[in-house]
């Protein structure tokens, strides 16, 4: 086992929670705002990160130290396997202002000097280093300095958020509705990892499959209906795709289904799913005019809720609700999932994932019977 540290992406909480779902026996080490730490197996690497949504980076701590070991640290630790030429390196701080990058920076360049050592940062006009430039580093370490009260976490990148993948997954498959709206890869990945399954998944409300694929590239076999039949044979192209682009190994089953009627007779472990979000919102709204909205939202959710219980379902339920920002605040389907709470249904985790500009954010929620 070694200790690692993760850089959490832009909604801690939710990113905290996917980790705490994917490895539920496992303990943070240390909970920061900007990161946490915890014990893998050795064997942790890309390929596994690669199925977290919710993280930036990866980094295998090698040091635990003071603010006045540290250039020393990290010098020695970048010559131990540097043969000749020049040396490329990256820093990032977390938890410590990125200011703090210069000195850092500055006093590695003076020490490599002493050394008798040509060195290169990438950092570039000392600011952390992003997950684009990681992958120019041409051979180049990246190491991470976290800080937490007065301890300072020295770690090596080991994996970083794959841009090109995610974006390729978003933009190139070939049925894309901006009309219903499409769920970002990442978020797909955190709710998948938030069921804490590694069986069958169902999405009921499918859409074009955002869900479906990543369900399906993290080795889940995956079940996806949708009431509208043209959307339906979207998601089937989408898949048919990823087939062909990537390394699918898990099963696919897709079929029209309306979620409000009896749970269809198949056999799946979790349920997951982004839902109808109503019609898209061009501006921003007084909260009266979205009563309509949210009277038909409660309606289809509380029977598709409905349905499940009458099938007696009791695995995980994780869920991606619309909520809503209007002129007094944010409103969310709070009815609705009282109602669900009164049909036995208990609500396992409740979180937030939105930017700032957003007037439609997702509300996340996990339920279970
Ligand atoms: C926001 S979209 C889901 C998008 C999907 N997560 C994706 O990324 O492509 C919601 C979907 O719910 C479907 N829907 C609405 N009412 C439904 C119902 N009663 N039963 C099943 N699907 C329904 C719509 O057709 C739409 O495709």
């Amino acid at each position: 086992m070694s200790t690692y540290i993760f850089i959490l992406g832009k909604e801690p909480e939710l990113s905290k929670a996917e980790l705490a779902a994917r490895y539920p026996t496992l303990k943070f080490l240390s909970e920061a705002s900007e990161f946490v730490m915890m014990k893998l197996s050795d064997d942790f690497n890309q390929q596994e990160f690669n199925h977290l949504g919710g993280q930036i980076k990866a980094g295998k701590v090698f040091a635990k130290t003071n603010k006045k070991e540290l250039i020393s640290l990290i010098a020695d630790y970048l010559l131990a396997d540097h043969d000749s030429g020049k040396l490329n390196y990256g820093l990032s701080v977390h938890g410590w202002p990125e200011k703090n990058l210069r000195f850092l920076l500055l006093g590695l360049k003076k020490e490599f000097k002493t050394r008798g050592v040509s060195s290169r940062f990438a950092n570039q006009a000392f600011k952390n280093i992003s997950t684009a430039q990681h992958k120019g580093l041409a051979g180049g370490l990246e190491i991470l300095v976290c800080k937490e009260l007065s301890d300072f976490y020295l770690a090596e990148v080991v994996a970083v958020q794959d841009i090109d993948s995610y974006s390729k997954r978003d933009y190139k498959k070939p049925f894309r509705d901006m009309k219903v709206g499409m769920l970002p890869p990442k978020l797909a990945q955190i709710m998948i990892n938030l069921t804490g399954s590694d069986g069958v998944i169902w999405d009921p409300f499918c859409g074009g499959g955002t869900l479906i694929m990543e369900g399906l590239l993290m080795g889940h076999d995956m079940i996806g209906s949708d009431i509208n039949e043209k959307i339906l044979k979207g998601a089937k192209q989408n898949v048919e795709w990823l087939k062909k682009e990537f390394d699918v190994k898990g099963k696919v089953d897709l079929f029209a289904h309306d979620a409000t009627r009896m749970v269809p007779d198949k056999s799946f472990d979790a349920v997951c799913f982004e839902g109808y979000l109503g019609p898209p919102q061009g501006q921003l709204k007084p909260k009266k005019e979205l009563a309509d909205v949210l009277g038909e939202l409660t309606k289809l959710y509380y029977l598709f809720f409905d349905s499940l219980k009458t099938a007696d379902f009791k695995g995980p339920i994780v869920i991606g609700l619309p909520f809503f920002r209007v002129k007094e605040g944010e409103i969310f389907l709070n009815e609705m999932i009282h109602g669900v709470r009164l049909m036995g249904f208990k609500k396992e985790l409740d979180l937030k994932y939105a930017r700032q500009d957003q007037l439609v954010g997702r509300h996340i929620l996990r339920f279970r019977l």
